[in-house]
This record gives C-alpha cells, sequence and structure tokens, in this order.
C-alpha cells in the first residue's frame, strides 16, 4: 500500500512554540459569560463566587494559558467603570452587536481576573479604542496593576481587592477596521501608538500591548501598522509602543450571509472547510513576509486573537447568540491551524480561539436548561496538544506520495503534520483528512534514539460526528493500536477523517 513519509530531525529543535498559542477568547456575547462562565452566587449550579465550576475544571484539564475579554466588537462598546463596584449598583448598557439584549455589567473586571486566578490562566484584557478615550484605557492598566495609593489603587482597593493583579497582555482595540471604529489603516497607526503610550508598566507589570490588527489577506493592515513602529533595526529591546499585532481568520464554507451548517454538511464542504483552514498557513506566511521586511529578527509578535469556525447559528437559537454545535470537521479545522501555529513559531506568539464557551468554535457548550455540559471535538484536540506547550518545534518534511485534492482552486493535502521537542520527548500530531481512506505515514525518525512511543487518535464513524448531553462521549481520544516499529522509525496507520498524536520517548 502507497504511503506517506513524514522526516523528522529530532536533533534539530527551532524555535519555542509559545504556549499562548492555546489562547482562548471569551466575550460579552451569547451564552459565553453569563450562562457559561457565570451563572451568579445564588445559582443551584455548583460555583466560586459566581463562577461555574464545572467549567474551571474542564478548562483547566487544558492548562489554558491566557483568556482574552471582554470582546471582540463588544470590547469598542466596553466602559469599566460600568462593571467594577457593588453589582446592584452597575449601570446596565445595550449590547448592540451581540442580540441587542441588555447587559447588566454583573460579570466585570474583578470577577474576570478571579476566573483567570481559578483558570491559571495569563489575563488578555481587551481595550476600547473605538468609543472610549486614552484616559479611560490609561486609567483600566491603572485600576488593575498599581501597587501604591494611586487613585485607581485606591478605587481598587474600596472594591474589595488590595493587591494589584499581574495583567501580561493587553490588546488595543479590536477590528479597527470593521466594528472597532471604521477607520483607515493609518488613522488607527497613529491611534495604536497614541494609546498604547499610556498602557504603562505599573509596579513591576511589564505589558505586552497587541495592536487590532488585520483580517484575512488585508496585508496593507499590517504593513501600515509595521510602518508606524520606531526603527526596528536597531538594538534588541522589544518594540515600542506596542510589542505585537493581530490577525483574525474564519473558516466557513458559504456566503457571509449563509456560513454553512455545523452539523449537516456534505463531502465537497468537509474538504472546503478544511482547506480554509489550511489557507491559515499561507495567511502566516504572507502576513510574516510583510512583517518580516521592517523586523528581520521578529521582535514583533503576530497574535491570531480570532480564529476558528463559524457556521449558522443552531435552528431555533437567537442569531446573535452565535451558538453552535462542533464535530469532527471543526476538530480537524483545529488541528490544522495548531500546524500552521507550530510551523511559525517564530513569528506567532498567541492565538486565541473563538470562543470557549457557547460562542463559535467553542471548547464547551452547557445546555441552557439542565446546565448539562459537554466538551465538543476541538476540547480534545487542544487537550491532546498540551504537550506543544513552549515545547521546540521540529520541521517535518512529508515526503513520498501525500495524496492532495483539488479543492476551491488549489490542491489540498491530505495530510497535515507538525511536530515539537521538549527533554527527553517529542511530539507528532498527523491529520489525515481524507473522508474516506485511511493513510499510512511512516515516520522517518532522526538525530536521536526512540525508545518508546504511544498514540491516541480523535475520529469516529461520522464525519459530522459530535458530543451532546445524551452522548457526551461520541468523539473522545482513544489508545491508537496501529502503530508499529518500521526500518525508519515507526509506521502508523490513521482512520479516515482522524486526528492522532504520537508521543515520543527519546533516548
Ligand atoms: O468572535 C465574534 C466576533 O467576530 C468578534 O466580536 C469580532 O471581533 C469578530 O468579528
Amino acid at each position: 500500500m502507497s504511503h506517506t513519509v513524514a522526516v523528522i530531525n529530532l536533533d534539530l529543535p527551532g524555535a519555542t512554540i509559545s504556549r499562548h498559542v492555546y489562547g482562548h477568547f471569551a466575550e460579552h456575547l451569547g451564552r459565553c459569560i453569563y450562562g457559561g462562565f457565570w451563572v451568579g452566587e445564588d445559582s443551584d449550579v455548583p460555583n466560586e463566587g459566581g463562577i461555574r465550576l464545572d467549567v474551571v475544571e474542564a478548562l483547566r484539564e487544558l492548562q489554558i494559558p491566557n483568556l482574552r475579554w471582554p470582546g471582540g466588537c463588544f470590547a469598542d462598546d466596553y466602559h469599566w467603570r460600568d462593571g467594577v463596584g457593588p453589582r446592584e449598583q452597575r449601570p446596565r448598557m445595550v449590547n448592540s452587536h451581540w442580540g441587542d439584549v441588555v447587559e447588566d455589567n454583573s460579570f466585570g473586571t474583578h470577577e474576570f481576573m478571579a476566573l483567570c486566578e481559578l483558570l491559571g490562566a495569563d489575563p488578555y484584557i481587551s481595550g476600547n479604542v473605538g468609543s472610549g478615550s486614552v484616559q479611560e484605557m490609561s486609567e483600566w492598566i491603572e485600576y488593575l496593576t498599581r501597587a501604591d495609593d494611586s487613585p485607581m489603587a485606591a478605587l481598587r482597593r474600596a472594591n474589595g481587592r488590595d493587591e494589584p493583579w499581574k495583567v501580561p497582555f493587553f490588546g488595543i482595540g479590536n477590528e479597527a477596521w470593521g466594528c472597532g471604529g471604521h477607520l483607515r489603516a493609518e488613522q488607527f497607526a497613529s491611534l495604536a501608538r497614541q494609546y498604547s503610550t499610556y498602557v504603562r508598566n505599573h509596579a513591576g507589570n511589564e505589558v505586552y500591548r497587541i495592536a487590532a490588527g488585520a483580517s484575512d489577506h488585508d496585508y496593507h493592515w499590517t504593513e501600515t501598522l509595521m510602518k508606524s513602529f520606531d526603527p526596528l533595526d536597531a538594538g534588541n529591546g522589544p518594540a515600542a509602543p506596542f510589542q505585537g499585532i493581530s490577525l483574525h481568520y474564519y473558516t466557513f464554507t458559504g456566503e457571509w450571509s449563509d456560513k454553512g451548517w455545523a452539523t449537516e454538511f456534505s463531502t465537497d464542504e468537509w474538504y472546503l472547510a478544511l482547506a480554509r483552514a489550511a489557507h491559515m498557513d499561507e495567511l502566516l506566511d504572507r502576513h510574516g513576509a510583510v512583517m518580516d521586511r521592517y523586523d528581520p529578527k521578529k521582535r514583533v509578535g503576530l497574535v491570531v486573537d480570532e480564529w476558528g469556525t463559524w457556521w449558522n447559528v443552531e435552528k431555533g437559537t437567537n442569531p446573535g447568540f452565535l451558538y453552535q454545535q462542533n464535530t469532527l470537521r471543526d476538530a480537524l479545522v483545529a488541528s490544522l491551524h495548531f500546524d500552521a501555529f507550530h510551523r511559525h513559531a517564530d513569528r506567532v506568539v498567541m492565538a486565541n480561539i473563538a470562543q470557549t464557551v457557547n460562542v463559535l468554535q467553542a471548547m464547551l457548550l452547557t445546555d441552557p436548561d439542565t446546565n448539562a455540559l459537554v466538551r465538543t471535538p476541538t476540547f480534545h484536540v487542544f487537550a491532546m496538544n498540551a504537550g506543544h506547550h513552549d515545547a521546540a518545534a521540529l520541521d517535518v518534511h512529508l515526503v513520498d506520495d501525500v495524496p492532495t485534492r483539488s479543492v476551491d482552486g488549489g490542491d489540498l493535502a491530505l495530510v497535515s503534520a507538525s511536530a515539537s521537542t521538549k527533554g527527553d520527548t517529542a511530539l507528532v500530531s498527523l491529520t489525515n483528512l481524507d473522508a474516506d481512506a485511511p493513510r499510512t505515514v511512516v515516520l522517518d525518525l532522526r538525530g536521536r534514539d526512540v525508545v518508546g512511543h504511544s498514540a491516541r487518535v480523535l475520529t469516529a464513524d461520522a464525519a459530522n460526528a459530535h458530543n451532546t448531553a445524551e452522548r457526551p462521549d461520541a468523539v473522545i481520544p482513544v489508545a491508537l493500536e496501529t502503530v508499529r516499529k518500521h526500518d525508519r522509525g515507526l509506521e502508523v496507520e490513521l482512520p479516515a477523517h482522524s486526528y492522532a498524536t504520537v508521543e515520543l520517548t527519546l533516548a
């Protein structure tokens, strides 16, 4: 039987894959915060200070490294002072982007920071450029991180928190070309410099500022932000006044107004979704090439702080709440993104899937009536990939018979792979995109002796298999038994439509 050969030089570690590419995103949108993370202290759902403990426990399994909040588009409507102080006195607002519902601000800064502490995750605060002021942003970081008796530190204390928090990541606006103000790239580049200046480092808290970046193929936006930096070719210090720029890219198969369905799709739509997910690799190449022209030393980070599938909402749910199911296809969309992030570890410093609970490509779905919690197939890809966190990327050269399929005007490779190494271990990720055929991949392992291995696979009988409260384990990882020794290393038989990880023990 023909097979694909993957050559991996185990002794040639590359750039570190930041654990932050396994980051998450929680917006005030639909049931992500309310009903997802937050049930309130009086709820029957077990909670700590109003935060759902089952959700925390599940996300801790993923060792989630960071959480972006409060948006998305919501962030540029959000005024942080409305979300601090006694909850019953907090003003209300209209969430005009997401369902036009009234937001009571019961989940605000203190609740978010408590959530991050429970998760063991770094906070990534998304600041308001679109409708906020420089002063408001400046005071928020002071409120969060200042230790002495400054006005904002005193206000924080009056609201019940003595110690400052650590806030390593701060977003300067969101989608400034769209919901964040409909600005031109040149206009926003100036504002990003100005706002970033006032997001100060207080009390030893070092902030990594991320300016709202491009969507999809908008290389002009990336180039304009890169041009706005102070000269980057001198010295080795961090870039100023912001240190990273973002990129947003969503996967769907139809038009914006009819994106395709999460669970009902044809074989062509299976391949189209995966081809569009694999396109992330080209986007990173091309945005990266623009960045390289201005920053060959790669001191500016690329932060893919929104990515994932975006399907039509589940029938009967609020169209503004973006609630969708999540199948094996979504899991493979995730594995392809991670392969791309691993390959670009020298530039991609962070990524945040949209979004963590009940919105878009979620890790977790909660039932609004029974409160049952379901882990999605995408959750399991994150779990299977935990070994890549902060590991050194290894190049994987796919040679000999890589099957392809013509999709969307291009050739889609039906095998995708990436690998990393940490100490005496290595982790290899393998995706078989073929909807129908199994695939054998020979791992040609060079440079170090392999003294042990174990493997897991995520698959199901049907490509649209998904987990529900009734069948929460329809798609879960199991041991992959079809890994055999081979003259060149190991031979791995991948089932059709599957994702597998092979963990190697090295001498
Ligand atoms: O994730 C949903 C929305 O998608 C975000 O609010 C926005 O930034 C993007 O358009």
